[in-house]
């Protein structure tokens, strides 16, 4: 049943409070260096602009500890210019969150203005979802709005208790978030066949819920990144030195037993003397690693069979690099992974932290039917994990 969204609520004349997620990723400078996360909001705000409402801003950014004087690169400030500038139009930022400048900013807010309230996790009753925190936030505004999709996972404050500080016909789900949990639906439901996952990243252990929820439903995972050298251990083959979690060799055989022949590994790996890109590299096949060695990146032969499945197939969901891409040796395979993504005519979905930055850098993020503005949330979502920030907006009527 879809729910109730921003297109659903009476907006005119309403302080709204939207949460979003311009959790950005941040240079050493604490510059914005990737602004996907606040453009993606852009659709919901204007909307709600045009509507007649007003707009008081809730985000988290990084993981404070300290409060906004020690820990000042987590200040929404930089943030709120950079929304400012995309939407040529006026931002206010205030210093607090519930305190005397955000109560004053939010008292006096006109239709068509919008307030930026200082990053919520500064204040200890957002992580603990403490109530009295959530009825003083939502007691700034008249109606709650959730665009926030790369945090639905988590049960804090502004994603949980405050909804429900609100009647249920005053809170609703963002475009954002809307499309989002389309496209997830679509991979977990009735997709074009033939599904492909590719499944890679760092470790198996992150990815085993993933992939026991997807496997009934995708006719081919492909296997990368350093999560393979578990599974080929598993399988008693030699890894050299490559990543491998020995802890988990039991749960990788289970996996393997219940995928058969969907489950498909490298048939050649790309290996290098160190994990650094001044290493002396070779490409060597088959499912054998030399003594000495790791493996970096999928081969040459891997990188052809991977994109001759990709590129034919109804539907593609791809998380996890295929080796350590951010060195250029091993960028390879996760770049020949992206282009056959690119190059595909059925549907194709990103998602994950390292993945989708590659398929930016890469300049592939328009070829993709879509990149997940989550992480950790599109993970758990593919996962089957239901979301608390989920439940607590009503279902659309009629
Ligand atoms: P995502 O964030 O997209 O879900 P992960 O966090 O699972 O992806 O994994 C990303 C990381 O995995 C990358 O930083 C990459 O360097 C690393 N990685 C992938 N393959 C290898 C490999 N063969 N050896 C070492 N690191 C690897
Ligand atoms: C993310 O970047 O995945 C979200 O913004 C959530 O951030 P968190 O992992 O710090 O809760
Ligand atoms: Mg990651």
């Amino acid at each position: 049943m879809p729910k109730q969204t921003v297109r659903d609520l009476k907006l005119d004349g309403l302080k709204v409070l939207v949460r979003v997620d311009f959790n950005v990723p941040q240079g050493k400078d604490g510059s914005i260096s990737d602004d996907r996360r606040i453009k993606a909001a852009l659709p919901t705000l204007t909307h709600a602009l045009n509507h007649g409402a007003s707009l008081i801003l809730v985000s988290h950014l990084g993981r404070p500890t300290g409060d906004p004087g020690t820990d000042a690169p987590f200040r929404l400030d930089a943030v709120a210019a950079r929304l400012s500038a995309l939407l040529g139009k006026p931002v206010a930022k205030v210093d607090d969150t519930v305190g005397p400048a955000a109560k004053a900013a939010c008292a006096a807010l006109r239709p068509g203005e919008i307030v930026v309230l200082e990053n919520v996790r500064f204040n200890k009753g957002e992580k603990k979802g403490d109530p009295k925190f959530a009825a003083e936030l939502a007691g700034l505004a008249d109606a709650y709005v959730n665009d926030a999709f790369g945090t639905c996972h988590r049960d804090e404050a502004s994603m949980v208790a405050v909804p429900e500080c609100f009647p249920p016909e005053r809170r609703a789900l963002g475009f954002l978030v809307e499309k989002e949990l389309k496209i997830l639906e679509t991979l977990l439901g009735d997709a074009k066949r033939p599904m492909v996952s590719v499944m890679g990243g760092a470790k198996v252990s992150d990815k085993i819920l993933i992939i026991e929820n997807l496997l009934p439903k995708v006719d081919h995972l492909l296997v990368g990144g350093a999560m393979t050298y578990t599974f080929l251990k598993a399988q008693g083959h030699e890894i050299g030195k490559s990543r491998c979690e020995g802890d988990k060799l039991d749960e990788a055989r289970k996996l393997m037993s219940l995928a058969g022949l969907k489950l498909v590994l490298p048939v050649d790996h790309l290996i290098a003397t160190a994990p650094e890109a001044t290493a002396e590299v070779k490409v060597v096949e088959g499912p054998n690693i030399p003594e000495g060695w790791f493996g970096m990146d999928i081969g040459q032969k891997t990188i052809e069979l991977y994109s001759g499945m990709i590129r034919t197939a109804g539907t593609v969901v791809w998380n996890g690099p295929m080796g350590k891409f951010e060195d250029a040796p091993f960028r390879d395979g996760t770049l020949g992974v992206a282009k056959a993504l690119a190059a595909s005519t059925g549907v194709t979905v990103v998602g994950g932290g390292e993945t989708a930055e590659a398929v930016e850098t890469f300049g592939f993020a328009a070829k993709v039917t879509h990149v997940s503005t989550g992480g950790g949330a599109f993970l758990e979502y593919l996962e089957g994990k239901a979301f608390n920030s989920l439940r607590v907006i009503p279902d659309r009527e009629g």
